[in-house]
């Protein structure tokens, strides 16, 4: 018999941290997660496409694991552009990003910045739909200054074939402060046609019982801080039998080499490198014996040599720990 009580888990999308090196890292070393999203591709004053965008997004760094790449679009004219570009370039499903709650993307009428613009989300989609092959999901926030904003997105959004919808019920304002509003969450899901997948603060197997009681019947969750903190979360909620301790590190310091290489190779200078792995470690500290301690090790890095002493410590720790 199917066993329908395994979630379906997607991993969130993240700038600066869950890029082609990770993502491509994650699912071989981890796995467990049904779609990676892309963090968003943006079309440029100048109409161009950022270099670190393509190449983050090209076929050939992403093969391996299903991705759906996120794009972010304030008028039709961008949505196509960037819908085609991405459905030419292989890709299926494409993600709109309706959710960025920073003032620089929002001001700009893009992101959040369009939930408050019911009527502008349907023009864009009017005129968009019909010209894109690829599928359409999107991911949202609450809304930009108050939650009455779904409320209103929500029926424009049932008027189209988009094939999922993903929200965070936090409003943009609140950026990550707050608790995410599961009541409003629950009232969606009474509202809301395509399916509807939960996203917003899922950091153990507890938060997720929690969550999965209160939007029962509801089997699609995305992850992001979660799954950075702990790499083998996905799995752990899906009851795979996880390794134990010893080979728990093992694979944990394989996946940080696999990514630190690669970066080596990516980045150019050693304070580059550092910058970028001392972000990893914001988040990867958090299964380390004492995540703070583990974390400041690595920050105080000067050079690389000196990075690769505080890895080691922390990796010894993470062994030795009872
Ligand atoms: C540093 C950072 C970068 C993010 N970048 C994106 C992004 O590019 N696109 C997007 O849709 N959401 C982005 N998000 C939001 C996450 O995808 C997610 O919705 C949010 O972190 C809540 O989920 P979580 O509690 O599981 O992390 C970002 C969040 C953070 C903290």
């Amino acid at each position: 018999m199917e066993n329908n009580s395994q979630p379906v888990i997607y991993f969130a999308p993240l700038q600066e941290s869950t890029d082609f090196v990770y993502r491509k890292a994650h699912a071989r070393h981890f796995g467990g997660i049904d779609k990676y999203f892309s963090p968003y591709l943006l079309v440029q004053k100048d109409g161009s496409l950022k270099k670190s965008h393509l190449r983050d997004t090209a076929m050939e760094n992403c093969s391996g694991y299903p991705l759906v790449p996120q794009f972010m679009a304030g008028n039709s004219s961008d949505f196509i552009f960037l819908a085609k570009y991405l459905v030419e370039s292989g890709y299926q499903e494409l993600n709109w990003n309706l959710g960025c709650p920073y003032p620089m993307v929002t001001n700009k009428g893009m992101g959040a910045g369009l939930l408050p613009s019911p009527d502008k989300i349907r023009e864009i989609l009017d005129q968009s739909i019909p010209m894109v092959k690829g599928s359409i999901s999107v991911k949202l926030r609450a809304g930009l200054a108050s939650a009455a904003e779904v409320l209103e997105v929500v029926p424009v959004l049932n008027d189209y074939p988009i094939s999922e919808i993903i929200v965070h019920p936090r409003i943009a304002r609140q950026l990550y402060s707050g608790t995410p509003d599961h009541d409003l969450f629950k009232q969606l899901q009474g509202l809301v046609r395509p399916p509807l997948v939960y996203n917003g603060d899922l950091f153990t197997r507890e938060d997720f019982e929690i969550a999965k009681g209160k939007f029962d019947p509801l089997h699609t969750w995305m992850i992001g801080r979660g799954l950075l903190r702990n790499p083998f979360l996905a799995r752990e909620l899906r009851g795979e039998q996880l390794p134990g301790r010893m080979e728990k590190a093992r694979i944990l310091e394989d996946f940080h080499q696999e990514i630190l290489e690669n970066y080596t190779t990516m980045l150019s200078g050693q304070g580059h490198l550092i910058t970028r792995m001392t972000k990893f470690w914001e988040y990867f500290s958090f299964l380390f014996p004492n995540p703070h301690k583990s974390f400041k090790r690595v920050k105080k890095s000067v050079n690389l040599s000196k990075y690769e002493i505080a890895v080691r410590e922390n990796f010894l720790q993470l062994r030795n720990e009872e």
